[in-house]
């Protein structure tokens, strides 16, 4: 009996020792990584490429990397398959934060069918395309805040099914279709604060039934209306709005609430 005890407890001293060994190896997906930081990062293989003045989308990096930062770094574009032709088909979180994209190409996303997370916040970008997240369906949260966006075509965001939240604020937008939010069951929170708009005469939650939460709309130079008044009774009633708009015009009622 002894003696079986004893084999057992050299197996399991061999298989500990053995493990011991294994984590002091650098892992493989880590050992292409040059100057980007590979690291365990929300269980997920994460490559922090940040500030290391790239102008391209890295090709070195692990086909397995899951997170992705490539924030500070002057791309200044995504062009075609920007991920998919360096291998990068596991991304579950893109950031790029000041990059200083001016453009996305239609098609620089395709291929990301696992991501979760895109943040493109504090860049230039102008134009967004419709078809720019055909194939990121698994998104969850979109990061736009801080650029040049002036309009979004119709659809741009419909159908993507996990979407929670996503963040316009800070861009110069003044007017958006009443579809320009639809078939985005799973979103929580739309912030539009501090752009362009001056009239609101569309409810955009009409078309998302599960909307329950918040959309922001504070920092937009309003002109409170007789036209606008209804779309904000409809916004106050349905509890949406976090903090009521301030009226820019009118002067009578410039930095009022619009609460007559
Ligand atoms: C890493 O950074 C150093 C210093 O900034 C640079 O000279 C080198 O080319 C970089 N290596 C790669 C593979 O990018
Ligand atoms: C990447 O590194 C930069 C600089 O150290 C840091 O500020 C940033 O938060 C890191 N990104 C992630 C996703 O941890
Ligand atoms: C933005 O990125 C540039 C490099 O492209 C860097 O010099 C600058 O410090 C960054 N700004 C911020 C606010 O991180
Ligand atoms: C979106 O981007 C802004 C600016 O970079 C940042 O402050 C904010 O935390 C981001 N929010 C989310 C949810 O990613
Ligand atoms: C909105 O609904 C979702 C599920 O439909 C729920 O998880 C969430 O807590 C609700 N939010 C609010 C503010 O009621």
């Amino acid at each position: 009996m002894i003696k079986v005890l004893n084999i057992y407890a050299f197996f399991t001293v061999l298989l500990i020792a053995t493990s011991c060994t294994g984590n002091q190896e650098v892992e493989g997906w880590m050992q292409s990584c040059n100057n980007c930081t590979c690291v365990w990062l929300n269980g997920r293989k994460a490559a922090n490429c940040s500030n290391l003045q790239l102008n391209e989308v890295p090709s070195h990096l692990s086909r397995e990397m899951e997170d992705i930062d490539l924030s500070g770094n002057p791309l200044r574009r995504l062009g075609v398959l920007s991920f998919l032709v360096n291998g990068l088909i596991k991304l579950e979180v893109l950031r790029c934060q000041n990059c200083s994209l001016i453009s996305i190409h239609e098609i620089a996303l395709d291929g990301l069918v696992l991501l979760k997370k895109l943040d493109l916040s504090k860049n230039r970008i102008v134009r967004v395309y419709r078809d720019s997240f055909r194939h990121t369906r698994r998104l969850e949260s979109l990061n736009l805040s801080f650029n040049r966006i002036h309009s979004l075509e119709s659809s741009t965001f419909s159908g993507l099914y996990y979407l929670q939240e996503i963040l316009l604020n800070d861009n110069q937008i003044s007017f958006l279709k009443a579809i320009t939010f639809e078939k985005l069951p799973s979103l929580q929170h739309i912030n539009l604060a501090n752009n362009e708009f001056e009239e609101i005469f569309t409810d955009y939650t009409e078309n998302l039934p599960e909307f329950n939460s918040t959309l922001d709309l504070q920092g937009n130079p309003w002109i409170c209306d007789c036209r606008m008044e209804e779309v904000r009774k409809t916004f106050l009633r349905k509890k949406l709005l976090t903090v009521p708009a301030i009226c820019a015009e009118p002067s009578s009622l410039k930095g009022n609430l619009g609460q007559k």
